[in-house]
């Protein structure tokens, strides 16, 4: 499901969102730890001031583990979050971490923790949700006090989690973002060319991943401008067009898939500051 949002969208996004922060104790913010700061609403922080808010940098098993640790020290720094957690949706044991850091919070009803999984689309909200509600997938009926349409789920760990997870949208502002988001597959290709993309991902890797790319393209990358990391990667993967050029579209989409499917490394594709 790729990121294509309207300022209806928007609005819609925001009353919704609104309409059930006012439910919940807490708010589990969803960001992709690859990209903490572009998959992130900017305009959360306005609507949790009065609630616990824990910023959960999900699919951390596919980010570089040195530079998670800079951003969750950067969040701690710099923002008012009370929790900061690294996190992987398909891991039992950060979940049972999770957990214990929900119950661990200042909240009044202990006996009844409710709870927001929110979050820009496609960092993994529906599999957190599934995550902690365990196997089971059942919804349980209405509760009194809930308006009507929501729905509450009951976890084996005695929180309550709205059934439908809070929907925001990134910061288009900042044209970067919807580069970075295209890295990760988040955003129609319509919208950046996929042979830009990957080009302007290679730069990045060039910088901060070089060795990933020697080892996974078996190439040489030292002394080498962009173009020419380029062709060596269609070279070493036989990727040619006929008549002998090289295939530039179809070495793109490798590059663009190898880096979603984790196959060149763990990275992450923005640092603090
Ligand atoms: P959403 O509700 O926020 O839109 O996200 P959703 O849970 O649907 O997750 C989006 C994709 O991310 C899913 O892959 C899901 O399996 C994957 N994912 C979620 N959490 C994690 C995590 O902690 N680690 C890893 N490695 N992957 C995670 P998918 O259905 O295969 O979609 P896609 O890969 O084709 O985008």
């Amino acid at each position: 499901e790729y990121i294509q949002w309207y300022p209806g969208h928007m609005a819609k996004a925001n009353r919704e969102i609104k309409e059930k922060l006012k439910l919940i104790n807490v708010v589990i913010e969803v960001v992709d730890a690859r990209l903490p700061l572009s998959s992130k609403n900017p305009e959360i922080n306005q609507y949790t001031w009065n609630k616990q808010h824990i910023l959960l940098l999900n699919k951390s098993d596919l980010a570089d583990p040195e530079v998670s640790l800079e951003w969750i020290d950067w969040f701690k720094k710099n923002t008012e979050i009370e929790k900061v957690v690294l996190f992987d949706a398909f891991d039992r044991r950060m979940k049972t971490d999770l957990v214990r850091t929900i119950h661990e919070l200042n909240i009044k009803e202990k006996a009844q923790v409710k709870c927001l999984v929110c979050g820009i689309p496609n960092v993994g909200k529906s599999t957190v949700i599934n995550s902690l509600i365990g196997k089971k997938k059942t919804q349980i009926g209405n509760k009194p006090g809930v308006t009507k349409g929501q729905q509450w789920l009951s976890t084996p760990d005695h929180l309550m989690l709205l059934d439908t997870p809070g929907i925001l949208w990134p910061k288009f502002e900042d044209p970067l973002v919807g580069l970075h988001l295209a890295w990760l597959g988040s955003i129609k290709d319509t919208i950046y060319e996929k042979e830009n993309i990957a080009a302007d991902l290679l730069k990045y890797l060039l910088v901060y991943y070089p060795d990933e790319l020697e080892a996974i393209y078996k190439i040489e990358v030292v002394g080498k401008n962009l173009p020419e990391v380029f062709d060596a990667i269609a070279k070493s993967r036989g990727l040619l067009v006929k008549g002998g050029e090289y295939d530039y579209a179809r070495t793109s989409v490798l590059i663009l898939n190898d880096f979603k499917n984790g196959r060149i490394g763990r990275i992450t594709l923005e640092r603090p500051e």
